[in-house]
């Protein structure tokens, strides 16, 4: 049950290696706003996993609110056009905005991202990303906190779908090709 039936090639990252990972984020991100102000900001549908479990980790005060976004047009994400499907509920001016997310490939959402928060006047805004695909990046962007980098491969878990399945699965595996006609 845990390999999907067949549709797993591998296990990448175990459920025990990203709570450990992230244990060691959620202390430095304590250390780094401790006595001031920080907001946890969620990109639906992705991040809804790494957002559980490191707030849970962090022991100082914290807000959370949750962005929807969905590339534009064509369906492919590699314009770096963004839409906003739900924005957040919170006015983030003067605040401290702490992005999560579950991954970043191309690094095209999050840079529209970060751009559109800077534009409503925050105090800062960082990024905390469970996975990171360094030789996917189409474009530059400051992470500030990475809990693992990972080669280019097609995974899948702990927050990652593909066509919608396996986000549910504790751990980050690669899809076997069959699954996507590979
Ligand atoms: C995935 C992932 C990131 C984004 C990263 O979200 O959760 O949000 O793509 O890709 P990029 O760095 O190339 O922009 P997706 O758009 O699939 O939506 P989802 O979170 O609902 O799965
Ligand atoms: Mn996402
Ligand atoms: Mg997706």
């Amino acid at each position: 049950a845990a390999d999907m039936g067949g549709d797993l090639e591998k296990i990448l990252l175990t459920a025990e290696q990203i709570d450990a990972r992230l244990a060691q984020l959620a202390a430095q991100i304590d250390e780094e706003y401790r006595g001031r102000d920080l907001l946890l900001v969620g990109v639906l549908r992705g991040a809804v996993m790494t957002m559980a479990d490191l707030s849970r980790k962090i022991r100082i005060p914290l807000e959370m609110d949750w962005m929807a976004v969905s590339s534009y047009g064509s369906g492919t994400k590699s314009s770096g056009v963004v839409r906003i499907l739900k924005d957040l509920d919170t006015d983030i001016q003067g605040r401290n905005v702490l992005i999560v997310e579950d991954i970043i490939d191309s690094g095209l959402t999050l840079s529209w991202l970060r751009s559109n928060l800077l534009s409503r006047g925050p105090e800062s805004v960082r990024i905390a990303t469970t996975l990171r695909k360094p030789e996917a990046a189409k474009v530059a962007i400051d992470v500030d906190y990475v809990g693992f980098d990972i080669p280019n491969e097609f995974v899948v878990g702990y927050g990652l779908d593909y066509a919608e399945r396996y986000r549910h699965l504790p751990f980050v595996g690669t899809l076997a090709p069959h699954v996507y006609g590979g």
